[in-house]
């Protein structure tokens, strides 16, 4: 499954003819219908100057949480720490910001330009304990894949 979307998710991320929000919105929606074990599927970008977490794409339930200051709930801590926090219950969390009463597990994983934490990539879980390192690596792969997409839009001295 991870080896196929592997293919996949570069595949749609370079597709020209679509917006770069869409081609986000569709590694949202390829990863959330692939994948058994991901019932929400996001991106959260730093909010310009500010310290603050805004959504972009995603796939999934709306939620309220459009904007997270950093510190707050399990996004918040990961735009802090620069490290992938998987929470594998989310009653065990006392900093965690609930979006659904059926979710029971998050991963988020920092996504990187040039060395700095500019968002993340953001799952829920319906199904307790799911996440492997292979999920690590898997969305890691993913954001380093998206910032290959949003570097290629930076002017030439970023
Ligand atoms: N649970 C997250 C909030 C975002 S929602 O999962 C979409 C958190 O604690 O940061």
């Amino acid at each position: 499954m991870f080896e196929k979307l592997r293919k996949e998710v570069p595949m749609l991320l370079q597709r020209l003819d679509l917006e770069s929000d869409l081609r986000l919105k569709q590694v949202c929606e390829l990863l959330k219908n692939t994948v058994p074990h991901y019932d929400w599927v996001g991106f959260y970008f730093k909010n310009g100057d500010k310290e603050e977490l805004k959504l972009g794409p995603y796939a999934g339930s709306p939620t309220d949480h459009t904007v997270i200051p950093f510190g707050k709930g399990i996004c918040g801590q990961v735009a802090v720490s620069n490290k992938n926090f998987v929470v594998p219950d989310v009653k065990a969390q006392d900093n965690y910001i609930a979006c659904s009463i059926t979710v029971k597990a998050e991963i988020v994983v920092p996504l990187f330009i040039n060395g700095e934490n500019i968002g993340q990539i953001d799952i829920d879980s319906n199904t307790p304990n799911p996440f492997t390192e292979e999920d690590e690596r898997f969305l890691e792969f993913v954001n380093e894949e998206v910032a290959k997409m949003l570097r290629s839009k930076l002017p030439l001295n970023c």
